[in-house]
């Protein structure tokens, strides 16, 4: 019988090319960059497997021309780049990487909230640049992070994980979601509810944003939001840039609206190399890197390759987001 045939949109780790080269007849696009709309468009057209990654665009035109296509297994926890109601109406299971970046995401999330508070870039660059000139009773001065209080909007697996690490540093953790935690859980992890996401942000001396991307995600987070931070305030965003309205968050970051931030993602990635926000000294940018450490991205990379195969074998993969495109 023929080996069913599959597409991996990036260079990933030979341990999975070599567990889906086993029993597939497997295409890798081997460049930096991704392959366009219309080369994957041409990629996908015989293939029964895809595994893409978040740069890559899988919508609805892209799967009416691959007709063979059963299963999609994304290398990311998030799905936003897949229109996922198309993909269940046509029978194709989609996969991700949930639970095992979960704690790497946390851990770059707390570097970028210290970070910020404490100015470290700056910092740094102010060594670089022979500015250090003495010890000063002023300069760089930044925010406590110690005893501050935490405001993380959408408290599940890495809001979580993230309270964790404000705990060690005393912090009050508030947190909003649309979906309230039980009272247990609240009471296990140490946080308090807030039900108007105004109110988080102005009591909140940090807010760091885990929402995914969805339609009533975008630009969540906008002038009117900024606004209503304090001065002080450090912003964190390691979820999805355009849950943040960027321009609004550089007039915030300019007019010293807010003190801070530390930001993982951007409205369009890579963001353009003349983006105003880039002339600010007060916001660091790191490109994407919150899941990336050598061991996790091996982890969602073997996970990965598990969805696919299983999608292949006509299973639910183990880490399915649709398995009702199975179950009808
Ligand atoms: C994800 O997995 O969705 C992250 O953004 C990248 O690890």
């Amino acid at each position: 019988m023929a080996k069913p045939r599959v597409f991996i949109a990036r260079l990933i780790a030979q341990e999975a090319l070599d567990m889906i080269a086993q029993v597939t007849e497997m295409e890798v696009w081997p460049q930096e960059l991704p392959p366009s709309y219309e080369v994957l468009r041409e990629k996908v057209q015989d293939v029964d497997g895809l595994l893409p990654l978040l740069t890559d665009r899988i919508d609805a035109p892209l799967m009416e021309a691959a007709s063979k296509l059963k299963v999609i297994s994304n290398l990311a926890v998030g799905y936003d780049n897949i229109d996922i109601p198309e993909a269940t109406r046509r029978g194709i299971v989609v996969g991700n990487t949930p639970g095992v970046l979960t704690e790497t995401t946390a851990d770059l999330a707390f570097a970028l909230l210290m970070t910020a508070a404490r100015r470290v870039v700056e910092a740094d660059n102010h060594t670089r640049k022979g500015l250090w000139k003495t010890w000063s009773p002023m300069i760089l001065l930044g925010q406590d992070v110690h005893h501050a209080t935490l405001g993380i909007v959408g408290l599940g697996r890495i809001g979580a994980e993230i309270t964790k690490r404000a705990k060690g540093f005393n912090m009050r953790v508030l947190y909003y979601d649309t979906r309230r935690l039980s009272r247990t859980k609240e009471r296990q992890l140490g946080v308090e509810y807030v039900s108007e996401l105004g109110e988080l942000l102005s009591s909140a001396d940090f807010i760091s944003v885990h929402i995914p991307l969805t339609p009533q995600t975008r630009h969540l987070i906008g002038a009117a939001e900024f606004a209503l931070m304090k001065p002080t305030a450090v912003f964190v965003n390691t979820s999805r840039g355009p849950v943040v309205d960027q321009k609004a968050l550089y007039e915030a970051l300019k007019s010293g609206q807010i003190f801070t931030a530390g930001i993982d993602v951007t409205e369009v990635e890579p963001i353009s190399p003349d983006d105003p926000l880039l002339t600010l000294d007060n916001v660091i940018i790191t490109p994407h890197i919150a899941s990336a450490s050598f061991a996790t991205r091996k982890k969602m990379t073997l996970m990965a390759a598990e969805n696919l195969l299983a999608g292949l074998r006509g299973e639910v993969p183990p880490n399915c987001v649709n398995p009702k495109a199975l179950r009808g």
